[in-house]
């Protein structure tokens, strides 16, 4: 993140903590946190998408997807920073109510809402929910009609657009299980359903292509076909949608060398885009809404572990025979499965003292029982690592914690935030005993 710099004898600072108080304060694995940051970014986003569209004369509501990490205290951030959240379950959406974020703020996604997760939302008085399939039209509306107020609903489409970093991550193609197709008539079908509901309000149209996404063009497609939609919907039944949600997808750089999506640069490529397809179809320019995850959290937070085992394996590579070295860490797969999962790269550095320039070709590995368990997959670290020495993974933000496990009856690591030198913990470290106590015998 960008307040991460190295003191003079070489650790790393972060917000004006240096790393070996935090470890040896709070322990290790830890995700560490830039409070500063993580703000900075929430406000960046809602910013440069906020005066791109003022050009076309429409405003923009920026959803913070809490499925990248929330807590009860990113979210009241989030919120603080003039950004609403997006929820994609009942344990999430309870997580923004706790933060204090109002319900109107709050929109609850997911193809599979529970009957008590679609009661609570109403309950909240969300400001929407995104309705994912025909079925889900009458299941909102009949729950709806229980509580005597209307349901403010949004339809999620499938575009056919594919993008996004890997197969498990994009979500627009036809072949998955996200939204009504827009290509197939159930998108439109979708529209005319809830329209015929006097128990739900139709706000709008949402999208959602893809994940990890590095440029606007697929963005800018998606925009395109669901104001196409809209017009269709308005020429047929005079119904204007007031409101196109193009979803998150923002990228990240992990890795040196690797640029970021400028938000700047891809919201005025859009806004121009939005305002330019308007025009072509004689449609009013729409409020606009997006879902940015990773790219508010990703980049604040690194994980910090400490090195334990260090293994030089001689490997058979192409051109021969090299030597690798296998530094083991003490969390892995466990508190990171991204590397597993979607073979996400990495990078690592030595944290706690300035390390020796001499480099070896290096893997970081966790502490569990699998091959696979494999943090930094191709890095090269300070060939005197050692084992006590810090190590600290970046950009891992997003998707960690959220996606941590207990694999091995390992307890998952705090979240700590650091705002002007001080550490706070958002997050405890889970314990044994907080395992054992869901083990009846
Ligand atoms: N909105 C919707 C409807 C989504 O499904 C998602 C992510 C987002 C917003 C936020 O996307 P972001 O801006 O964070 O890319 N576990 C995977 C990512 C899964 C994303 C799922 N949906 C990973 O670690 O890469």
């Amino acid at each position: 993140s960008s307040g991460v710099t190295r003191g003079p004898d070489g650790a790393l600072r972060v917000a004006g903590a240096d790393v070996r108080d935090i470890a040896r304060e709070h322990g290790t694995p830890a995700y560490v946190l830039d409070e500063a940051d993580f703000r900075r970014r929430a406000r960046t986003y809602r910013e440069a998408f906020t005066r791109a569209f003022a050009t076309i004369g429409t405003g923009v509501d920026v959803y913070y997807a809490g499925k990248a990490f929330l807590s009860v205290a990113v979210a009241r951030w989030a919120h603080e920073e003039g950004l609403r959240v997006d929820t994609a379950t009942g344990g999430e959406l309870a997580v923004a109510l706790r933060a204090g974020v109002p319900g109107a703020d709050i929109g609850l996604h997911g193809n599979n809402k529970s009957d008590a997760e679609i009661a609570r939302a109403l309950d909240a008085g969300v400001g929407r929910l995104i309705v994912d399939s025909l079925a889900e039209v009458d299941r909102v509306a009949d729950a709806a009609a229980r509580t005597g107020r209307r349901a403010p609903v949004m339809v999620r489409v499938t575009t056919g657009i594919h993008a996004g970093g890997h197969e498990y991550i994009s979500t627009a193609h036809e072949d998955q299980k996200f939204g009504l197709s827009v290509a197939g008539g159930q998108a439109l079908e979708a529209l005319h359903a809830v329209l015929a509901r006097p128990e739900l309000e139709l706000l709008g149209l949402h999208s959602h292509i893809g994940s990890q996404i590095l440029d606007a063009a697929g963005f800018e497609e998606a925009a395109r076909t669901l104001l196409r939609l809209r017009a269709d919907l308005h020429e047929g039944t005079g119904y204007l949608l007031g409101e196109v949600d193009l979803g998150g997808g923002y990228g990240v750089a992990y890795l040196p060398g690797e640029t970021p999506v400028d938000p700047v640069e891809v919201a005025g490529r859009l806004a121009a885009t939005v305002g330019a397809v308007c025009t072509e179809l004689g449609t009013p320019v729409p409020r606009i809404s997006i879902e940015p995850g990773r790219a508010i959290v990703g980049p604040t937070t690194f994980t910090l572990y400490t090195v334990g085992t260090v293994k030089p394996v001689t490997v058979e590579g192409d051109d021969g025979a090299f030597t690798r070295t296998y530094v083991s860490v003490d969390g892995g797969m466990s508190d990171n499965l991204r590397p597993a999962l979607y073979g996400a790269q990495y990078t690592a550095t030595v944290a706690s003292r300035a390390a020796a320039t001499d480099t070896a070709r290096s893997r970081v590995v966790g502490k569990h029982c699998e091959s696979g368990d494999i943090v930094v997959h191709d890095v090269r670290l300070a060939a005197d690592v050692r084992p006590g020495d810090l190590l600290a993974v970046p950009v891992t933000g997003a998707y960690g914690r959220s996606m941590a496990s207990n694999y091995n009856h390992v307890p998952r690591p705090p979240v700590l935030a650091v705002t002007d030198g001080v550490v706070r913990v958002l997050v405890r470290r889970e314990t044994e005993d907080d395992l054992l106590a869901l083990d009846l015998g």
